[in-house]
């Protein structure tokens, strides 16, 4: 994951029509300041939504893309060079993909909220600009601080999260340190 699409939060994979489940990273070189990880918890952002939000969310699909990220004319696309990741642009990523903005957790039965601005990019149904307009009042809401996590981390830790019902998001802060954390994307059943 580049880091400001990172930085904005998201749920791994979202685009896809089935999503992963979970996501593992593993502490390799941690740096001495900065590099946390933000979880958000999506029941709770849920469970707190103002009911007039709720109301205008009840029932609605998000259309999910990368194709901001890493199609070849998006942020990471050809024309971005010298990151250290290595991000394949591909036409592919054009392709867009519908969720509920509320969802059922297949293993919990417990409402949450999926996915977030950044992978989302509109509302099924809706104009682009009603429509984003509404995805960026529900990324105001979702990513409050009081539903959030900062999980600082050490060397050789391992963390599981669940990607259904949780946003991660990078932060920043170690600049002129190294960071190496290596990723296991827990696919769909
Ligand atoms: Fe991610």
């Amino acid at each position: 994951m580049s880091r400001i699409l990172a930085e904005s939060g998201n749920a791994d994979g979202s685009f896809r029509s089935n999503p992963p489940q979970g996501t593992c990273l593993y502490g390799i070189t941690i740096p001495p300041t900065g590099g946390d990880t933000l979880f958000v918890n999506q029941y709770l952002a849920l469970e707190k939504m103002p009911p007039e939000l709720r109301k205008r969310i009840d029932g609605k699909r998000a259309v999910h893309s990368a194709k901001n990220a890493y199609a070849p004319t998006g942020f990471y696309g050809t024309g971005d060079k010298g990151r250290s990741m290595d991000i394949r642009p591909s036409d592919d990523a054009q392709a867009t993909q519908t969720h509920p903005i509320i969802h059922k957790h297949p293993e919990t039965g417990r409402e949450c909220l999926f996915g977030t601005a950044g992978y989302i990019i509109g509302i099924e149904g809706m104009d682009q600009a009603a429509g984003w307009d509404l995805v960026s009042e529900i990324y105001r809401w979702q990513t409050r601080p009081e539903f959030q996590y900062r999980h600082k981390w050490q060397k050789d830790m391992l963390l599981m999260w669940d990607n259904r019902c949780t946003l991660h998001m990078a932060t920043g802060g170690y600049a002129g340190h190294d960071r190496l954390l290596h990723r296991t994307t827990i696919g769909a059943a």
